[in-house]
């Protein structure tokens, strides 16, 4: 089987399906026993995503333990800023630390320029990956959205509500949109090198999508989101691979991306589906919606829950099974076979 009849290309192609392709944010993570086994050896969490051989590894292991139907890059959305010399770093317990983040307007002015070939550990990875993975197993790279990956470098940490970064897009507007720029530029960048690399697919994660009003959202994240896709379908190397948007409670709703030449929309766990399917018209697949806390209950109700999902898309034509969000550290392996198998089943 190629590619092309993976059941994740075709419900990418919005074709109808009797069973859903499986895959899940995070599914390589801390709850695996055997991805703890490798984080122990590395103290900084990006070290170990600058090793090819190590990230392909990681990205395997869900792969031979559930047998998933797409694969996802091991890696991380702050590999750009990274290469912006933002000097990204991963404390214990803390989540991301920037050292030097975007405190004021005149370090917007003097960023480096992005240069893809930095991030080659990272093409070194869907290289191995690509070449480790069977034919018919479709790989997914990403990149953070423009503006989650800005929301981070300008607050320099992760944060409740980014009360910084709210206040410094209002008082530098002009340079926020040259920083939101560059980041698309080297979004598309990245992206066309992971093309070149082998990735079947894309995904976008505008994790902070949640942070700004209605207005400002079309104004500092939509219009870039835009920008990057119509960037990607304009270039040979990257027009035929299909693109999801992951948005985490954008305000104003998904129903913004339908003007967007998008192929998926990955749904936040609290989504409404029956809403989303009448707002996107079977014009888009959709991705999702699991809670990844339904994970930590017994498995007669996370098989009622599935099956509530998989009924609302029966007919939906390009439906991908995922859950609303990532696999959280506390969850138990043996939930994501039962929850695999179930919806196989279903
Ligand atoms: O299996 C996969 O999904 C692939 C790998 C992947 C990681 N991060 C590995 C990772 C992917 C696709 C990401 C994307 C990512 N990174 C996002 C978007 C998705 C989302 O969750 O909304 C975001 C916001 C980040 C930034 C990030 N990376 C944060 C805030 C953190 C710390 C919080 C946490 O969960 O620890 C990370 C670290 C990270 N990225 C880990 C993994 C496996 C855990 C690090 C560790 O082992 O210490």
């Amino acid at each position: 089987m190629t590619i092309d009849k993976s059941l994740f290309i075709r419900a990418l192609r919005k074709e109808k399906l009797s069973t859903p392709p499986i895959w899940y944010m995070r599914q390589a993570g801390r709850y695996l026993p055997e991805y703890r086994k490798i984080r122990s050896k590395f103290r900084n969490f990006l070290d170990m995503c600058k090793d090819p051989d190590v990230c392909c590894e990681l990205a395997l292991q869900p792969m031979n333990r559930f047998n998933l139907d797409a694969s996802i890059l091991f890696s991380d959305i702050l590999t750009i800023p990274d290469a912006f010399n933002l000097g990204v770093e991963f404390k214990e317990g803390e989540g991301p630390v920037f050292n030097n983040p975007i405190k004021n307007k005149a370090i917007i002015r003097d960023l480096p320029r992005f240069n893809p070939q930095d991030l080659s550990y990272v093409y070194k990875c869907v290289e191995n990956l690509r070449a480790s993975l069977p034919p018919s197993i479709p790989l997914i790279g990403f990149c953070g959205s423009p503006w989650t990956l800005a929301a981070y470098s300008i607050e320099g940490s992760s944060s409740k509500d980014f009360g910084f970064t709210k206040k410094f897009i209002s008082e530098n507007t002009e340079e926020v949109h040259e920083l939101l720029d560059a980041y698309t530029n080297a979004c598309f960048l990245y992206l066309k090198e992971q093309a070149m690399s082998g990735i079947n697919a894309i995904q976008i994660f505008d994790s902070w999508a949640n942070l700004l009003n209605e207005s400002d959202y079309k104004i500092y994240s939509l219009n870039y989101i835009n920008d990057l896709v119509r960037k990607l379908k304009m270039d040979k190397i990257t027009s035929n691979l299909p693109i999801i948007v992951f948005a985490r409670q954008p305000a104003g709703g998904i129903g913004q991306f339908s003007h967007v030449s998008l192929d998926c929309i990955s749904l936040y766990w609290d989504e409404s589906i029956d809403k989303s399917i009448s707002i996107l018209k079977n014009n888009t697949a959709i991705q999702g919606n699991l809670d990844p806390k339904i994970l930590k209950e017994d498995n007669s109700v996370i098989r009622k829950e599935v099956k509530l999902i998989i009924d609302k898309f029966k007919d939906y034509p390009g439906y991908i099974f995922n859950l609303g969000h990532g696999i959280t550290p506390d969850i138990d392996p043996d939930k994501i076979k039962f929850v695999t198998d179930t919806v196989r089943e279903i």
